[in-house]
């Protein structure tokens, strides 16, 4: 039986993953709901089919989801979950995808019995390459998981963690990350026109290398360092360049920095 899901929040992560589950034919757009209250957002999911209302008083009469996907900003989910506590004492499964918004908060909201299960995903999910952890509260049922599952899938790779307090870590690294290699290609391409090329060359090369770099770490059966090491000849170029990356106080003590930093705003955030 196809997933009849109700979407609340068409905006980035909303869109890309209404966009995946459509084309891999997870869901069919005459089952799916989607809520969101910016007209030009709600537009693009109506686009593609699936019927658009503004707010939850607008759900058509006996529409009920098998799946209700939280996807709007963490700080609209006071005002947002209570609409949907009648809706969720009927057993959907209710996945949140907001960042530093805990399991307890959502039961707290919709009720002890609601089934959870809070997924970080992130942007990459667009093109089908997201980072999907997924951590649910006993509520829910295995079938519910491996609906989970099946709608992660179709966007990208699952992880399950059953040690909730890790999501936090898990925001600042992959939820957070896909903003961190978008910067390391404007810096990598800043300095290329530094160095002396022409800047459309150097924002190609960044890009390229970075996504080939990427591709080639994924498909390998080798490791990221030993792929390092591999393209690195005793005082050659890259040498050279590593010198300055893998400094005491190169890229290594940075990043830990960026994640640390992004791993407390998520806390905060909760
Ligand atoms: N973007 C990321 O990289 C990323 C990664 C991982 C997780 N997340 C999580 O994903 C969630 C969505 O983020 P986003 O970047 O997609 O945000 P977004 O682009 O701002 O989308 C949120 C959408 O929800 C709408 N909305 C506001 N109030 C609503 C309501 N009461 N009912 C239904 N829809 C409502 C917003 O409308 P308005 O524009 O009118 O406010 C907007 O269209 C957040 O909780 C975030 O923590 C995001």
């Amino acid at each position: 039986m196809p997933l009849k899901l109700m979407l609340v929040g068409s905006g980035k992560m909303g869109q890309a993953m209404l966009g995946g589950w459509i084309d891999e034919g997870q869901v069919r757009p005459g089952d799916v709901v989607v809520i969101d209250p910016n007209s030009e957002n709600l537009g693009v999911a109506t686009g593609l089919g699936c019927q658009g209302i503004a707010s939850p008083k607008d759900i058509p009469d006996g529409f009920q989801p098998d799946v209700i996907v939280l996807a709007v900003k963490p700080q609209m989910m006071t005002d947002v979950l209570p609409t949907f506590r009648t809706i969720v004492e009927k057993g959907p499964l209710v996945i949140s995808i907001a960042a530093g918004t805990g399991i307890a908060r959502f039961e707290k909201a919709l009720g002890s019995h609601a089934a959870i299960i809070r997924v970080m995903p992130n942007t990459p999910a667009a093109v089908r390459k997201g980072m999907m952890v997924c951590c649910s509260n006993d509520q829910v049922t295995p079938e519910q998981e491996r609906h989970c599952d099946m709608l992660m899938a179709a966007i990208g790779s699952v992880f399950w963690i059953e040690d909730e307090s890790l999501m936090d870590a898990v925001t600042g690294l992959s939820g957070s990350g896909p903003a961190y290699v978008f910067y390391m290609i404007e810096a990598m391409a800043a300095a290329g026109v530094s160095a002396g090329l022409p800047e459309d060359l150097a924002v190609k090369l960044a890009e390229g290398t970075v996504a080939g770099a990427g591709a080639l770490a994924s498909q390998s059966k080798e490791t990221a360092a030993e792929l390092r090491r591999n393209v690195t000849s005793p005082n050659g170029t890259t040498a050279a360049g590593l010198e300055v990356l893998m400094a005491d106080d190169g890229l290594g003590p940075l990043m830990r920095k960026t994640v640390a930093a992004a791993t407390r705003r998520s806390k905060e955030l909760g």
